[in-house]
């Protein structure tokens, strides 16, 4: 759990950010609905979670700002009988004051009339851009003399660039879970079943430890499924003699996990299966061992596509010169995808690439993000050696940066062959 200390910190690092004579505000997720009734489950918005851990929607957070002063205030739902009948318990604003270290806690029902009180005599109004919710609409019509609107979430997304002590422990916790997860998957009897029986078997484990939720849709892809990057459909036999890509993360109290591993259906690898494999994999070690603080993520993936051009060329995959391979890009069609991403609330972390003047970020301690080369290649490409068509591979860890270099927060999930196939063994 992240202490009511650092929510409090956190508002106060992005207090200081605001400008002078301003208001901010920072609404809570909506539910959306799936069909007549029926609602899809809730997800937090992650910028508002991040800044008050506050897990109830219809509700919002405003910051007041004169000159350096700031006053914060939570706006909760009000506690209606009739109503919590129906959809549980709200904390209410009663509640709501002992549990956060807020300035005011008031009810969404006076959300209008607070925020056109604190509109007055200010100049900025700092709010979501990209939110559609039909809250942002009111926010407009009472700020119409409003001289400038600014994006509150270019801020946040600032700060959660840095992970604290705090979120690591959550995200670690995450990986834990995963774990687990990824480990049952491989020691499941595979044959005569289905893709999304083992779906339903890392799900459950997830659910089972407290991940009440994926961190994004599972992956489960058989064969060449797993050409398909963005495969979710999870619907088809595991069929012998193939690998699974498995890409499936929990989400704990908020944060993400996020885990390749390619396993073989019946628990061995085919020797085709591990020269692709040992390639990426190879890759996959060496790109981590870069990271440390002050290199770019940029210069990871030119490293990768690099190495996994110099990869396809010894395997037969590509033929030619690889310098004129490299610079045509034609190991793309193999490898199509970026090295990685950050991670944190979100799995792909709304956190910035680039500055205000368009330079890209550097790493920095305490960021995290995934390494995840992979190969490609798909059951009708004649150009490959037969035995390499219908496979692909993509290797997926979660990665610290740290004062000197790197911690992989996954490295306890089983990834060399001879690890894979230790648990595989039934
Ligand atoms: N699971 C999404 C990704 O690997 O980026
Ligand atoms: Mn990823
Ligand atoms: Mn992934």
């Amino acid at each position: 759990m992240i202490s009511e200390k650092e929510y409090k910190a956190r508002r106060e690092r992005l207090a200081k950010k605001l400008s002078k004579n301003s208001v901010a505000v920072v609404f809570s997720g909506e539910f959306k609905t799936r069909s007549n009734d029926t609602e899809y489950p809730f997800r937090q918005n992650s910028n508002f979670y991040y800044l008050s851990g506050f897990t109830e929607d219809n509700a919002a957070l405003l910051f007041v700002k004169r000159k350096k002063k700031v006053q914060t205030i939570l706006f909760v739902e009000k506690k209606d009988e009739k109503k919590e009948l129906w959809s549980g318990k709200r904390v209410g604003e009663i509640e709501a004051k002992k549990l956060f270290l807020v300035d005011k806690v008031c009810t969404m029902n006076d959300f209008s009339s607070k925020l056109k009180e604190s509109l007055e005599d200010k100049n900025s109004l700092y709010y979501d851009f990209n939110l559609q919710y039909n809250k942002v609409k009111t926010l407009k019509r009472y700020s119409k003399k409003i001289a400038h609107y600014k994006n509150i979430a270019l801020l946040v997304h600032e700060m959660r660039l840095i992970k604290s002590k705090q979120e690591i422990r959550l995200i670690q916790k995450a990986i834990g879970i995963t774990k687990d997860a990824h480990h049952s998957a491989m020691a499941l009897r595979k044959n005569g079943k289905y893709e999304y029986e083992l779906q339903a078997e890392i799900e459950y484990i997830f659910k089972k430890n407290g991940a009440y939720s994926d961190a994004y849709t599972s992956i489960v892809a058989c064969g060449n499924s797993a050409n398909t990057l963005h495969y979710i459909s999870n619907d088809k036999p595991l069929v012998d003699k193939e690998l699974i890509l498995i890409d499936a993360g929990c989400e704990y109290e908020g944060y993400a996990s996020d885990i390749t591993r390619s396993i073989p259906v019946d628990g061995k690898f085919t020797s085709a299966q591990k020269e692709l494999y040992n390639m990426v994999l190879d890759v996959q070690k060496k790109i981590i061992k870069m990271i440390q603080p002050n290199v770019k993520r940029s210069d990871l993936h030119k490293k990768s596509e690099e190495l996994l051009c110099k990869g396809m060329l010894k395997l037969g995959i590509l033929e030619g010169k690889y310098r004129k391979l490299l610079k045509k890009e034609k190991h793309k069609k193999y490898y199509p995808h970026g090295i990685g991403h950050w991670m944190g609330l979100d799995v792909h972390d709304e956190a910035p690439y680039k500055d205000k003047k368009g330079k890209e970020i550097p790493l920095k301690k305490g960021m995290v993000l995934t390494i995840e080369p992979g190969i490609y290649i798909d059951k009708d490409d004649k150009t490959v050696p037969k035995k390499y068509r219908g496979i692909g591979i993509r290797i997926e860890d979660d990665i610290l940066v740290t004062s000197k270099g790197y911690k992989n927060l996954s490295k306890k999930i089983a990834k060399s062959i001879l690890e894979i196939e230790f648990i595989s063994k039934t």
